[in-house]
């Protein structure tokens, strides 16, 4: 049994459009599994329909999170914004994490009402790598890029990220998990030479 409420749909399908809309984005889709929990569900989809018909210039759809799944492997580039409950959100975005490189590289942010919290998107605490210098710091430093841009810092954030991005591109200097041998000293002291 689970919990599902009209109100806290409503919230997240307001979040995920209003993020749309912020982010210049123009389809949301909702991960559900209506055809089997039909009540709340069904309640979840429903109710991101009727929040995207409030939002003009943004397209709605769904999927089941079972072909959510395999289209997210298959064909990931037909996504562009997806909101879904709590559990179908953790396992896409650890999907989505494996396909573009790994925990280490994806942010994260947490919205509460009056709260928001920044750490990497995927819950990988990395133990087996623990005490030897090794972790990519990208989805950390990706985060706290988040927080600058939630905190209205634009210019810092994109600053940062950019210069993450372009030691990534370079390829001279990487973390074991995207197959360089650099420490995370090392990689984290190549950013901050790209920011000066
Ligand atoms: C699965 O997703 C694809 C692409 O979004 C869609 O074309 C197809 O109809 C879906 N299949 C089912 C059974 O929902």
């Amino acid at each position: 049994m689970k919990i599902m409420t009209r109100f806290k749909s409503e919230r997240i399908a307001k979040f995920a459009f209003d993020f749309a809309k912020k982010n210049n984005r123009k389809l949301v889709t909702a991960i559900h599994k209506a055809n089997i929990m039909k009540l709340g569900d069904g309640l979840f989809r429903q109710t991101v329909k009727d929040v995207g018909q409030l939002y003009s210039g943004i397209e709605v759809n769904d999927l089941i999170v079972d072909n959510a799944s395999m289209q997210a492997v298959a064909k990931p580039h037909q996504f562009d914004v997806l909101v879904t409950p709590n559990l179908y959100g953790s396992i896409l975005s650890n999907i989505g994490a494996a396909l573009i490189g790994g925990p280490g590289l994806v942010p994260g942010a947490n919205f509460g009402r009056e709260y928001a919290v920044f750490e990497p998107g995927c819950r990988h605490v990395g133990l087996d790598i623990k005490g030897q210098n090794t972790a990519n710091p990208t989805a950390m430093i990706l985060s706290a890029a988040m927080m600058l841009r939630h905190l209205g810092l634009n210019d810092h954030a994109d600053r940062i990220s950019r210069a993450t991005y372009d030691v990534i591109a370079d390829g001279k200097i990487r973390t074991k998990d995207i197959g360089g041998s650099s420490s995370t000293t090392e990689f984290t002291d190549a950013i901050l030479a790209k920011l000066n």
